[in-house]
């Protein structure tokens, strides 16, 4: 590896570091140290989690170096570790200097390593990509978990975006006129689903492989707020014949009565206005923004009630990233630039959704809108193993996964960073999973 290359990893590291540094400032630490709520580990678990993830990576396996602190190592496992074990954690400060010392060992070694081999975890330097891509991964979790916080407990950051401070003033919709409510034919055809570019991907966006996609029509738009209030209004939540058997059960055992973040006036049930609380406020419902805050579950009741259904993975990735006139598969929706701030609402430039249809200058080919960032979007596809699927080089990334719960989830949110946002990615939470930045987009057949 020349100079240069080593010079751009280890910038791109501090960035990254920087980045997620940033994120712990929004809280006071005692805050930190609480779960967030529904049991999830304790927001500070995440930053040394990074730093053992690292160690494990860079240090361990990469050098056969022994384990920087074997107490981090089992406490910050998420896997051989229960939640309720990440109890009385270190400090923050702790942590830092944790991360500090396994950095400054990442880096003298960064010089001495030589990426011009066959070796899959070196070639391309993909590992210091699959540690890069983690980070900025738990970035978004960071994100997901802030949110559970009161507005009340939370210091709006100074800049917005640490590593390009300019770009959140550029990063205003663009949309002159509401983009029409239609929906757009996809004809049936050959679709080649999965990555297909010279860049780091995830074992389970391999090999990527041909399908036949039938005809199928597919939402120009995000479901916003407003539609998904007329499903609440219309008994949604009330009325079993929308939902699967499995969905009914959570309803009921969580008592879920609207989306995560909504809130009303007024005793419940009494037909205030809705509220809804983002990451800094609380305020009226925003009708054109996108529902966020649903399971998989509420996504399949929704377009069930609409007589619709979710897009499966195939439609979903055809509808953003197949150019049928030219035959080509973009790796974002509108092409093949990198993500920026006229083409799409990620990277926390705005923490927060934007109104559905604010990008034009991000449709894809077929002309749907904020197929990347804004919200996640649910897809009716099991998360599985492409044919021919190989674990690599963990099988704890997907595989351990593949286990009938979980589904995919495609496009990325505004707390997703550009590296991430590829029209090959795929996301996966468990089908009652709530809190990630997740709406949906509905289809139906021709
Ligand atoms: C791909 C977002 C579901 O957060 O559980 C982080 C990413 N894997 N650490 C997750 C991940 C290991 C993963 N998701
Ligand atoms: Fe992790």
């Amino acid at each position: 590896m020349t100079h240069t290359q080593a010079g751009e990893i280890a910038a791109q590291l501090a960035a990254a570091r920087a980045d997620t540094l940033a994120l712990f400032d929004l809280a006071r630490e005692a805050e930190l140290h609480e779960s967030p709520g529904f049991g999830f580990r304790p927001i500070i678990w995440h930053l040394a989690h990074i730093g053992v993830f690292e160690a494990y990576w860079l240090l361990q396996k990469l050098a056969g170096e022994p384990a920087p602190d074997a107490r981090y190592e089992r406490i910050f496992d998420p896997i051989s570790t229960p939640r309720e074990a990440a109890k009385d954690l270190p400090t923050r400060r702790e942590m830092e200097n944790y991360l500090t010392r396994v950095r400054s060992r990442v880096l003298n070694q960064l010089e001495r390593l030589n990426f011009n081999t066959d070796e899959p975890l070196l070639r391309a330097a993909y590992v210091y990509q699959l540690v890069l891509e983690h980070e900025r991964q738990h970035q978004e979790t960071l994100a997901y978990l802030f949110q559970l916080l009161d507005p009340q407990k939370k210091l709006r950051p100074q800049t917005t975006h640490t590593t390009a401070p300019d770009v959140a003033a550029q990063a205003t919709p663009q949309a002159v006129s509401a983009p029409p409510h239609d929906m757009i034919e996809v004809p049936a055809g050959e679709f080649t689903l999965g990555a297909q570019w010279p860049v780091f991907v995830y074992d389970n966006e391999l090999p990527a492989h041909t399908v036949h996609v039938p005809a199928f029509k597919i939402d120009r738009l995000l479901t916003t707020n407003e539609e998904f209030a007329h499903f609440v209004a219309e008994g949604g939540y009330e009325r079993r014949e929308w939902w699967s058997a499995e969905g009914w059960t959570w309803r009921e055992r969580e008592n879920w009565t609207c989306p995560l973040y909504w809130t009303r006036d007024g005793a419940k049930n009494n037909g205030g206005d809705w509220r809804e609380r983002t990451m800094f406020d609380e305020g009226a419902l925003a009708l054109d923004h996108p529902v966020v805050g649903i399971s998989w579950y509420e996504a399949e009741a929704y377009a069930r009630f609409m007589g619709k259904r979710l897009p499966t993975e195939a439609e979903w990735e055809k509808a953003a990233a197949w150019h049928a006139d030219e035959k080509t598969k973009r790796m974002f929706a509108w092409g093949d630039d990198v993500p920026d701030a006229t083409r799409c609402n990620f990277d926390f430039h705005l923490w927060g959704t934007t109104p559905v249809g604010s990008f034009p200058a991000g449709a894809s080919a077929y002309g749907c809108l904020d197929m990347m960032g804004n919200v996640w979007e649910w897809t009716s596809d099991e998360f599985t193993g492409f044919p021919n699927f190989k674990a690599f080089p963990y099988p704890e990334y997907s595989e351990v996964w593949f286990d009938g719960d979980h589904r995919v989830l495609k496009g990325g949110s505004w707390a997703t960073r550009a590296s991430i946002l590829r029209t090959s990615f795929r996301n996966f939470f468990r089908r009652h999973f709530r809190i990630a930045f997740a709406g949906l987009r509905c289809a139906t057949d021709t």
